[in-house]
């Protein structure tokens, strides 16, 4: 009751204040890391990664204009933590570009992206008879039937009731684990790896590696989230810290990676810009 007669600029005064709280302690713990072993020999070189090749096909485009019609109808908000319409339009070119055969998700949230990749994967592959396998995690139960959490950001179908939909649940499996835990427990080789969870520097020190480790010969790792230099991507001046920092020193500390920022999309993102937080992470040798 309190909160609600609250005064806007004292909520956002408190949310600032939150938000410095868990930087400082985020920072506190990533400085008491002690440095994590990064194998990198398993991921794609960057050397002949033409991303505006990739982002301008019109073979993707295709494709692109077919699907959107069909995961339209769910009409998933950009604005709530899934990934934006920009992106989730980037990620399916790059599905559809790289043809992974197994991938991971971390950060399933409300399953803006999941669908995307589920789609991607179906028009790109299933539909030709090739076999896929795509598990997308959450730290939370996203399809929950008691609590059902996406209606709480504006969603009217869980992730699970949408990819029911199209039959993709034959090839994407939902799993309710911390990603560290996944990643250290599970001994599956992915192709393709999307981490969109905990953006902290201190978890996505400890993700990268063991992403690496999960990854068979070629495969490749997106980010959600990366801000080069640590500098805001938008005129709101937000910055996500997390896999910006957790990557650079990974890179200090002697990893064979580079990262390439998709920068400028062809299309809009977000806050009437076409810049997006998307960045693929590579091996930087040939
Ligand atoms: C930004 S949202 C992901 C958005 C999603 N890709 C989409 O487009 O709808 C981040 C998600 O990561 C999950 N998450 C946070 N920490 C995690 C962890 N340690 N392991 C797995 N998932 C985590 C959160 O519960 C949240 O649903």
């Amino acid at each position: 009751m309190v909160k609600k007669a609250m005064p806007n600029f004292i909520m956002n005064q408190i949310h600032s204040y939150k938000r410095a709280a868990g930087l400082k302690k985020d920072a506190e713990e990533f400085s008491k890391l002690e440095t994590v072993a990064c194998d990198a020999s398993n991921l794609r070189s960057a050397h002949g990664i033409s991303l505006s090749s990739i982002l301008n096909s019109d073979t993707i485009e295709a494709q692109w204009a077919q699907s959107k019609k069909e995961i339209e109808k769910f009409t998933i908000p950009g604005n709530t933590g899934g990934v934006n319409y920009g992106d989730r339009r980037a990620i399916y070119y790059l599905i559809n570009y790289f043809k992974p055969q197994t991938i991971l998700e971390i950060g399933t949230h409300i399953g803006a992206s999941t669908l995307n990749i589920a789609s991607a994967l179906y028009h790109s592959q299933v539909k030709q008879g090739n076999k896929v396998d795509f598990t997308t995690l959450d730290i939370r139960d996203v399809n929950c039937t008691k609590t059902k959490p996406w209606l709480d950001y504006g969603t009217k179908y869980s992730p699970l009731e949408m990819i029911e939909n199209f039959n993709y649940d034959s090839f994407v499996t939902f799993i309710s684990n911390t990603s560290l835990e996944f990643l250290s427990k599970n001994d599956k080789q992915y192709d393709f790896i999307f981490l969109d969870g905990d953006h902290s520097q201190a978890t996505v020190y400890k993700e990268v590696p063991l992403a690496l480790s999960r990854l068979k010969k070629n495969g490749v790792i997106l980010l959600h989230d990366y801000f080069p230099n640590s500098k805001p991507l938008w005129s709101n001046g937000t910055v996500i810290y997390g896999p910006h920092v957790a990557v650079e020193r990974l890179i200090k500390e002697g990893a064979d990676l580079v990262v390439l920022p998709l920068g400028e999309l062809p299309w809009p993102t977000k806050l009437d810009s076409n810049v997006t937080s998307l960045a693929l992470l590579m091996r930087k040798s040939d």
